[in-house]
């Protein structure tokens, strides 16, 4: 039974801090690659304040995004606005939307399909994008390969993993502590946030993939792995590869 109460706090999806903490950008070309060979119409789910988003439409991709954290979502729309971009930005779950549209190409970057905690929630986002997919669309999504060794070492004690300043001059001291369990494959990460001596908590729980297990639920739910790389520069998937890089497609009956 997956626990109810597995999730990410509000202040981890709070703008103003992802974005000063989230300024990664190595998978921008391969996302950009993989959509302009399928610009027809591509979706970003879970795209957030628009990291990928914004550089996507403005190297002229013909991009959608949707999220279900408004104040994400708000961010995205500011950026756009600000750069005289239009951009379809829907507020939805990803596990079940329904936009009465199709897609080219549907993709859902940077880990987030890790935020489904159960075998049901993965299954719904599946099926949520079979639903908005073209007969010959891609659907793409980058997830971590499992490293034990590491969620194991973040077990003791916090570990600083980045320090920043906020617009208002506020430094931000942010560590993080781990605790795998092995019966949900969710790592619950506590990141303690450091704030002008306030400590803030927030727990940001993320579900593990196996490769052999994420190869079965992709054909479970009648797609088929037409790529599967272990890193943006689309190098093979191997036991040493950080990422899981996958594009599939639907299989046709
Ligand atoms: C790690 S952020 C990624 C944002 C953006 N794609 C990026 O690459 O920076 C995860 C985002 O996924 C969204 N999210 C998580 N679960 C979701 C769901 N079930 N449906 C829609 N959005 C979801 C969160 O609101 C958050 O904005």
């Amino acid at each position: 039974m997956v626990n109810d109460d597995f999730g990410v706090g509000d202040f981890i999806y709070d703008p103003r801090v992802y974005d000063k903490l989230n300024n990664f950008d190595g998978d921008l070309n391969y996302y950009y690659e993989l959509a302009a060979k399928h610009n027809e119409s591509v979706l970003e789910l879970c795209c957030g304040t628009g990291r990928l988003t914004i550089p996507l439409k403005e190297k002229g991709i013909n991009i959608s995004g949707l999220d279900y954290t408004n104040s994400m979502l708000e961010a995205a729309r500011d950026k756009a606005r600000k750069r005289g971009l239009e951009i379809d930005l829907t507020l939805a779950d990803m596990k079940n939307f329904d936009l009465k549209r199709k897609f080219s190409m549907i993709f859902i970057p940077f880990n987030s399909l890790q935020n489904t905690y159960s075998i049901d929630d993965v299954s719904k986002v599946f099926s949520s994008v079979a639903a908005h997919l073209t007969d010959d669309g891609i659907f793409a999504f980058d997830i971590f390969n499992p490293d034990f060794h590491f969620m194991i070492s973040r077990e003791k004690d916090f570990v600083e993993i980045d320090r920043f300043t906020l617009d208002n001059g506020d430094e931000v001291v942010l560590s993080e502590k781990s605790k795998y369990d092995t019966a949900s494959q969710i790592n619950r990460c506590t990141w303690r946030h450091e704030i002008g001596g306030k400590t803030i908590d927030q727990k940001l729980d993320m579900r593990c993939f196996y490769p052999l297990e994420m190869d079965l639920i992709v054909r479970h739910n009648g797609f088929e792995v037409v790529d599967k790389y272990g890193c943006f520069d689309k190098s093979e998937f191997n036991s040493g590869s950080k990422k899981q890089i996958y594009v599939c497609r639907k299989v046709k009956v």
